[in-house]
């Protein structure tokens, strides 16, 4: 192996392009052969040996470290087929390492190479090597983020702007922070993704992203962010994982992704925008924060460059490329059904504007041992409907549920929304 790092890059997209022009000033690192979709499209960046065949990338002899920029799972085979070949690996694909991280990393495993991945989670904030290194001394009980920049631009822009839903949304495919079909983002699977590979290095488990509870942001109304202004919350779209002690164990994770009243004192509600945030809870080191851009070509680069640079300090120097790196979990976590767990919740209802509607949900919630520790009916609009909004202390979730059910039994009375409240 020559002292010049050879890279075979695939994609050429958002993250590659700024990876190209990133990789620009090293004389040492060479992007040797790159695959694409289209070998037409136009490009901000001349590369040489373009290919439409990724597999090339994987088996070419000259190729030390394969770096994936392409996403999606088909990138697995790939992938695969690299490690086979003993090439180390960086990926932001998050989507990829959340489904089947575990065949990759027991075959990295296997065949002694790397795979490195800071920018498949908050893109340009450096999260997974912190955890990894310099906060491995701490036990931790709880991680939780906002860490997808559409979902929180959205909501910002509903908050400020008092728009709807569907006007942010198209707003941030106007400015390019929303994809056309941007159900990744909005639906909450962006977030799951990352809170899964979170969870996998922050708690030492294998995480089976079928039993992540997820929601997206769609549900919110305008009229829930002004009244959760107005009671002292922002809504924002919290990704977490927290260890809780469920059936005699204690080693339970309950992992989720839905949107959340978060008090306006916490500092995750100031996090605006695009912006993301990750917050570490942990013995010895106690709470921790990260901020910055999730993502976007340069702060996306800079963590993958990161992880090529790092990769290109070690690789001369020793056979195991950073240990502490290498994945050594094999076990899967004992994950809880969101039914299982305890939460508040802020329910607007929607009900005939009549005597006694306060008194039906008060006695409802009474049946099933749900305290309130708020309620209050708003004008009644234009339809002469009222607007009753709710805050509940701390119950089961599938108490909630079943109170739901029961309320919603009086056809005059329909829960519009229902919020977790942190
Ligand atoms: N964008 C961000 O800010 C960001 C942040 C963090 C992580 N990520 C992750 O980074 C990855 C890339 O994101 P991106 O935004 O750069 O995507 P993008 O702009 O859509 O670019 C994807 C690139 O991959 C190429 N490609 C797609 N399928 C391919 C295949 N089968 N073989 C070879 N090349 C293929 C495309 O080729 P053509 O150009 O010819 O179509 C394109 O160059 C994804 O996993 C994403 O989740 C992105």
């Amino acid at each position: 192996m020559s002292n010049k790092l050879k890279i075979g890059l695939i994609g050429l997209g958002t993250v590659g392009q700024g990876v190209v022009k990133v990789l620009d000033k090293y004389d040492d690192i060479e992007i040797i052969c790159c695959a694409v979709n289209n070998l037409k499209k136009k490009r901000d960046v001349a590369i040489k040996n373009l290919t439409q065949d990724a597999m090339e990338i994987a088996s070419n002899p000259e190729v030390d470290v394969v770096v994936e920029v392409a996403g999606g799972v088909k990138m697995l085979d790939v992938l695969m087929e690299a490690i086979k070949n003993k090439k180390h690996i960086v990926t932001a694909n998050k989507e990829l390492l959340a489904r089947h991280g575990a065949a990759l990393f027991d075959l990295a495993r296997k065949n002694q190479v790397s795979i490195l991945y800071e920018a498949a989670v908050a893109g340009g904030i450096p999260i997974i090597m912190p955890i990894k290194t310099t906060l491995s001394a701490n036990e931790f009980t709880n991680v939780a983020g906002i860490l997808n920049g559409t979902t929180n631009y959205i909501l910002t822009k509903m908050e400020e702007e008092n728009l709807s839903y569907l006007d942010c949304l198209e707003k941030a495919q106007k400015l390019g922070y929303a994809e056309t079909d941007p159900t990744g983002d909005v639906e909450g699977y962006d977030a799951m993704y990352k809170i899964a590979i979170l969870s996998n290095i922050v708690f030492g488990k294998r995480i089976d992203i079928n039993r992540i509870y997820r929601e997206g942001i769609t549900k919110i109304d305008a009229i829930d962010i002004q009244i959760a202004d107005e009671l002292g919350y922002k809504i924002k779209l919290i990704a977490s994982a927290k260890k809780i002690n469920h059936e005699n164990r204690d080693d339970v994770l309950d992992i989720r992704v839905h949107p959340t009243l978060v008090p306006k004192n916490k500092p995750i509600a100031d996090i605006k925008n695009a912006t993301n945030a990750v917050m570490l809870t942990g013995f010895p080191v106690d709470k921790v924060m990260f901020v910055g851009p999730g993502a976007g070509e340069f702060p996306t680069a800079s963590s993958v460059v990161g992880d090529i640079l790092t990769i290109k300090s070690e690789i001369h120097s020793s056979k195991n490329i950073l240990p502490m790196t290498i994945c050594h979990h094999d076990k899967y976590a004992y994950q809880v059904d969101i039914e299982k767990t305890i939460n508040c919740y802020y329910l607007r209802i929607d009900a005939d504007n009549e005597p006694g509607v306060i008194g039906k949900i008060g006695s409802a919630c009474g049946e099933f041992g749900i305290n309130l520790s708020y309620i209050i009916q708003r004008n009644k609009n234009s339809q002469d409907r009222a607007t009753v909004i709710v805050i509940t202390e701390e119950c089961y979730e599938q108490d909630m549920n079943k109170m739901i059910t029961k309320l919603e039994k009086d056809n005059k009375i329909k829960v519009v929304n229902k919020i977790r409240v942190m």
